[in-house]
């Protein structure tokens, strides 16, 4: 796959990234909350306990912010031989940074960890007005979305 914009670079979520702008870009996608240091810091350390799990990754700009993110969740199943099903979840980036091939390089880097770990397949939820990016990111539709919102 091919590289990012001059100085930009695309790594794990870390700790320290509270105040680096990675909550913000989430805000692109949905309400975040008023989330404390201490929560952030249980949150994380949770996530950090199951990193065969939990993968996040973030695209930081030649100035150290945070201007994107994605998450990939390995899901253990019994079927398909014990198989494993990799969920992208939460794939933002910021608004004056949308349309650099940002996103496509983290679909790019959680497409490769699933299949390094093992997925047999990669899934996605996503609205019509995104389809067009996942089709660029080399997915397909497949089944129909349902929800139960408690
Ligand atoms: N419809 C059709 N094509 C699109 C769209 C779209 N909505 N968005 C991007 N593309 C195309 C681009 O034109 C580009 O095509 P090209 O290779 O022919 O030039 C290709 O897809 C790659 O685009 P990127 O530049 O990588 O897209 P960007 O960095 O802007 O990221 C994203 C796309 C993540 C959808 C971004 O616009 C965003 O953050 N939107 C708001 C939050 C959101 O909706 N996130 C996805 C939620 S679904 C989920 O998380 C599973």
């Amino acid at each position: 796959s091919s590289s990012l914009p001059e100085a930009y670079t695309i790594r794990p979520l870390q700790r320290s990234d509270y105040s680096a702008g990675f909550l913000d870009v989430l805000r692109v996608l949905t309400t975040v909350g008023d989330i404390d240091e201490a929560g952030w810091d249980g949150h994380y350390d949770f996530m950090a306990k199951r990193d065969d799990t939990y993968y996040i990754v973030v695209v930081v700009d030649g100035k150290g912010k945070i201007v994107g993110c994605g998450t990939l969740v390995v899901e253990r199943k019994f079927i398909h031989n014990l198989g494993k099903v990799g969920h992208i979840e939460d794939i933002a980036v910021a608004k004056d940074q949308q349309g650099k091939k940002l996103g496509l390089r983290i679909i790019q880097a959680l497409d490769y960890i699933s299949e390094q770990v093992g997925c047999y397949k990669s899934i996605l939820d996503c609205s019509e007005a995104n389809e067009g990016f996942y089709v660029k990111c080399g997915y397909k539709r497949a089944g129909l979305e349902m929800a139960h919102y408690y």
